[in-house]
């Protein structure tokens, strides 16, 4: 390929959290270039074209602004995956990659049927030559079956002696958060492109150039970019991990978490990012990658390497065990009928999304012990907050409250599980006097003043502090 590759229609397959608000991004910051995203979830479809904003499938800070600029101009959402796909200079793989529940690999190594599936449509349908990113985080040397489920077709095709089709694969990983997922496009840290070809690694890095530094574009082989994601993700959440294990250790001892982050955060070699003590890590990416990593260590026969990153996913189940018995312990060991405040569901702030949330095994915990549960999250439908309960079936303890106040009405004690803003403000003199005595509070966010609500008679926990001392 001797001519500069310049890409003027863009196709991304998987129309999700990662999928939807990339695409936006690249849509405002490139007004010339056409952006289709598809996917063959035909409700999701709608969601994204429904003429109420209010009901894109997604919630993220931001996003709605762009999809009313953009939409319908030059970012459209469609199930014609085909048609989409024979347009495109360049496709984004954009599917969701679970970690496999069956056969080898099974609860470790990622699932890789999506990803299989979408490169087999690009293979059939793509016309020309045909740039294809993998924005899925996935295994090192998935680049490699992409590659070879592409070329074969290119064999097929010259077989059938029809239009000529030429592919490049690229990583092309994503660092987005949810619930900062615009501002993170829109303002990276850094781009990463891995890859071998040039002038397909020049293509992607000049959409890049239309809103983000050059020097802070990345090239790299393929195999460092596909590591690299995962390997950026394990050191986030191991730090997590480590700040909590030091929560508990405040706990017993009287030092205070939040102090010791700080501390040690202001040493530039720590940094102060990703130490918030917490109920443990959630979300679609850190554990799946995680897992990851392990397959691929003992994959290669690095047990050690395997083990070292089994700990940080040990750590973090033990930290939600921890909190569920704590808050059951506090409560005489029994929690039978009790009326639980569940305030927050999400995985974090800013975001609708309830994949791998520390709730679900908290809330299942003291389902077991028998409490009624009445769950606020300001952004969760109640469908998911059952379906990750109790497999979408009614359940007479699980009760789903449309306000704050209705939700710690009468009860025993409150759990803050997300750190929403709105409960950052929450009126504790109010909501005390409603609460059944002796009532507690349980802060899993470290967001409340113990001292505020130990004046108003509240008995309260926060992790990693101590309120013996
Ligand atoms: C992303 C990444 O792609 C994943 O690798 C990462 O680890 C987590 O984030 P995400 O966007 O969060 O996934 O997933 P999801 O919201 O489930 O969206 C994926 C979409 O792809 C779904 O809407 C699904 O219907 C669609 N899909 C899946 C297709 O359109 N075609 C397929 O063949 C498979
Ligand atoms: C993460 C990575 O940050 C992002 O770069 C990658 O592309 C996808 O995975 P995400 O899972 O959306 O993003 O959110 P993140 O902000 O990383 O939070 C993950 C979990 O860690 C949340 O449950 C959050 O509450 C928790 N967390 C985060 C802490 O407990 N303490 C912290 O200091 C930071």
């Amino acid at each position: 390929m001797q001519k500069s590759l310049k890409i003027k229609n863009i196709c991304c397959i998987g129309a999700g959290y990662v999928g939807g608000p990339t695409m936006s991004v690249i849509a405002k910051n490139c007004p010339e270039i056409k952006i289709t995203v598809v996917d063959i979830n035909k409700q999701r479809i709608d969601s994204w074209n429904d003429n109420n904003l209010d009901n894109l499938p997604i919630y993220e800070p931001g996003l709605k602004k762009i999809i009313k600029e953009c939409r319908g101009k030059n970012l459209h959402f469609s199930c014609d995956v085909d048609s989409a796909i024979g347009q495109a200079d360049m496709i984004f793989l954009s599917v969701n990659t679970p970690t496999k529940s069956r056969g080898i690999g099974a609860g470790q190594a990622s699932d890789l049927k999506w990803i299989e599936a979408s490169a087999r449509k690009v293979a059939e349908a793509a016309k020309g030559t045909t740039i294809v990113v993998e924005k899925s985080t996935l295994p090192v040397k998935t680049a490699e079956t992409i590659k070879i489920i592409l070329d074969s077709s290119q064999k097929d095709n010259k077989f059938k002696n029809s239009e000529k089709k030429d592919f490049h694969v690229l990583s092309n990983p994503e660092f987005l958060a949810e619930g900062s997922a615009i501002n993170d496009l829109q303002y990276p840290d850094r781009v990463l492109i891995g890859g071998d070809n040039q002038k397909a690694i020049e293509a992607l890095e000049s959409i890049y150039l239309f809103w983000v530094e050059k020097d802070k574009i990345i090239k790299t082989n393929l195999w460092s970019s596909e590591l690299s994601k995962l390997t950026a993700n394990a050191f986030l959440a191991q730090r997590i991990s480590s700040i909590n294990s030091i929560s508990a250790l405040c706990e017993e001892t009287g030092a205070d978490v939040q102090e010791v982050a700080k501390a040690i955060g202001m040493d530039k070699r720590i940094g102060s990012s990703f130490l918030k003590s917490g109920p443990g890590f959630g979300g679609s990416c850190f554990k799946k990658d995680i897992l990851n990593l392990i397959y691929l260590s003992n994959y290669y026969g690095l047990k050690e390497v395997g083990n070292y990153w089994e700990k940080v996913l040990e750590l973090n189940e033990w930290q939600q065990s921890r909190i569920s018995q704590i808050i059951t312990k506090k409560l005489f060991g029994n929690l039978f009928d009790k009326k639980i405040s569940i305030l927050g569901f999400s995985f974090k702030a800013d975001t609708n999304d309830v994949r791998e949330s520390p709730a679900i095994k908290i809330c299942k915990d003291l389902l077991e012990e028998g409490a009624v549960l009445s769950i606020f999250d300001p952004k969760v439908e109640s469908s998911q907050i059952f379906e990750s309960l109790s497999n979408g079936d009614e359940n007479k303890n699980i009760i789903i409250s449309k306000t704050i106040q209705e939700s710690t009405l009468n009860a025993d004690a409150i759990v803050i599980l997300t750190e929403w803003q709105v409960f950052y403000e929450l009126r504790w003199p109010e909501i005390s006097k409603k609460m059944r005595k002796p009532s507690w509070v349980f802060d899993t966010r470290g967001i409340i003043s113990v001292k505020e609500l130990k004046k108003l008679g509240i008995n309260v926990w926060r992790v990693g502090f101590s309120s013996k001392i």
